[in-house]
């Protein structure tokens, strides 16, 4: 079975270097922050552009703290996409907010272009998010005075009209879960922000709240445990070491798939032309995407069902209203293939090879 995402291949490629970092971690005596995370966060300054990069414990705390630091409380509301994985929108639910959904638009894009009649006296930020890659139209919406909190988890080295996708928003987040771009075995995550003010508000809610015990009754935030863990950090920053090759490999793999599924008139989610995608996931249309898994999983290839949720339908979200037919087309239509940086050229070609077995005359040119 070709895998979807084969990670034990990373630690063939990291795994000198992390035992090493290792061996310095646990000799430091100090298992929270510490050298590799100071260094981590470095790194991910000069990749975002940011001001300020703090790691958390993972893409969804991020989200969280972002909502803390912005100061979101029960019955607020926070505009947001349909349409994601759940960790995007329970950040909002969790503090008793209430999230108010958008539909996606036909490149699976958070659509933005009638944000402005969501707004209430109630809208305290807007959560934006990228998937598969690529990105929503950000300056749309740049100017419309509601805080913008850019779920950036997918969208690392993606680029809007040029620029870091990360550097967007008033804060924004990374997530280094096993299937990102910078994976670590796991999660992990990062929070980014330009402002000094809220870098340091983000810095005592991710040590739940206070600063530190020895000057008092100091909890000046409501926060929650999401400290940076040393030996987590490691892993981080040896995955950083090679995220430049990773992401030319995907690259590599992204072109071939263009070139031969046109030749078989599979249809490939388009990108936005303000969008350079980063190959995050690479994702076809095909007529049932149920089905479909199975007759991949049948010709040994493992695909994924990104996404199968439509927000609003769920019954935790049971207040929300509207319709959103984008998200219906993508629940039906969409499915990931195999793209890893650790794929060979050789198991490319046999995905390949099984769409064209599997695929069936109404899985060719869907529209959307
Ligand atoms: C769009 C999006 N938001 C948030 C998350 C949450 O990240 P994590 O899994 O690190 O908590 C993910 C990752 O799965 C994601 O893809």
């Amino acid at each position: 079975m070709i895998k979807f995402i084969p990670i034990s291949r990373m630690y063939d490629i990291v795994k000198e270097q992390y035992y090493s970092c290792l061996d310095e971690v646990y000799r430091e005596d100090n298992q929270f922050e510490g050298t590799y995370c100071k260094k981590s966060e470095q790194k991910l300054q000069d990749i975002t552009g940011r001001k300020h990069a703090l790691l958390v414990t993972s893409g969804t705390a991020g989200i969280l703290a972002m909502l803390l630091a912005q100061g979101v409380k029960p019955g607020d509301e926070v505009i947001c996409i349909n349409y994601s994985c759940p960790a995007t929108v329970m950040p909002i639910k969790v503090l008793g907010a209430n999230p108010v959904f958008v539909d996606i638009d036909r490149h699976g894009q958070m659509d933005l272009s009638n944000v402005k009649s969501k707004i209430t006296d109630r809208t305290t930020a807007i959560l934006t998010t990228g998937l598969y890659g690529d990105t929503f139209d950000y300056d749309a919406i740049k100017d419309i005075g509601i805080p913008i909190l850019n779920d950036s988890a997918q969208s690392v080295f993606n680029k809007y009209k040029g620029q870091e996708n990360t550097k967007l928003g008033r804060m924004s987040i990374l997530s280094f879960s096993t299937n990102k771009n910078i994976p670590v075995f796991g999660t992990y995550g990062a929070v980014f922000t330009d402002d000094d003010q809220l870098a340091k508000d983000l810095y005592v809610i991710r040590r739940n709240g206070y600063l530190n015990r020895d000057v008092g009754n100091a909890i000046t935030h409501i926060g929650f445990n999401a400290q940076p863990h040393a030996d987590k950090s490691a892993q981080l920053y040896c995955s950083l070491q090679h995220a430049e090759q990773f992401q030319k490999r995907r690259e590599e793999i992204a072109n071939y798939y263009h070139k031969e599924l046109a030749k078989q008139e599979i249809s490939i989610r388009p990108s936005p032309a303000y969008s350079k995608s980063n190959n995050h996931k690479f994702t076809i249309l095909v007529d049932n995407k149920f089905s479909f898994r199975d007759r991949m999983k049948n010709e040994g290839v493992e695909t994924q069902l990104h996404y199968t949720y439509n927000f609003a339908k769920a019954p935790v979200f049971s207040h929300a209203v509207g319709s959103f037919p984008y998200t219906d087309l993508y629940v039906r239509h969409a499915i990931s293939i195999p793209c890893s940086p650790w794929h060979t050229d050789a198991e490319i070609e046999t995905v390949v090879d099984a769409i064209k077995k599997s695929a069936t005359k109404g899985d060719k040119n869907v529209q959307i």
